[in-house]
């Protein structure tokens, strides 16, 4: 009896833990943006391409970022080159990179 409060002990901090990674890990997102700076150049917003209208994402709000990305990965928001980056990316990437760029200064 004991060792089985145990175990649901166990599976109760597991839970938490993975519910707590739920809401992004801004050190694993900051990993994941590394490609997105050549376009959308974070942080700091230094536009390789002039030319080129990139939207300002360094210091968006978390659930925009969260939505934008589904929305690309899903196809209702289509733009070629955001589909292709975001139906590369889990839910949990999608996670991890919206709680690190919503964490840096606009
Ligand atoms: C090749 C250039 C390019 C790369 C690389 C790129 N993006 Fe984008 N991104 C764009 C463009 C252009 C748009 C605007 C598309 C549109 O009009 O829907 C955009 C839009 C977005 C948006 C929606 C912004 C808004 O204001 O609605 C988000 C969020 C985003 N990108 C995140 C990322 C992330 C995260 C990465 C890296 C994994 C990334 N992008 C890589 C060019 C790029």
């Amino acid at each position: 009896m004991k060792r089985l409060q145990l175990v649901g002990l166990i599976a109760v901090a597991l839970c938490a833990a993975s519910a707590a990674h739920a809401e992004g890990d801004k050190a694993k997102g900051r990993t994941l943006v590394y490609t997105c700076n050549g376009c959308h150049g974070v942080p700091g917003y230094a536009n390789a391409y002039p030319e080129y209208h990139v939207p300002h994402i360094a210091g968006q709000n978390e659930q925009y970022i969260v939505n934008a990305l589904k929305a690309y990965k899903s196809g209702e928001r289509t733009h070629p080159t955001m589909g292709i980056q975001a139906q590369s990316m889990s839910d949990e990437e999608i996670a991890d990179i919206a709680a690190y760029l919503s964490s840096l200064a606009k």
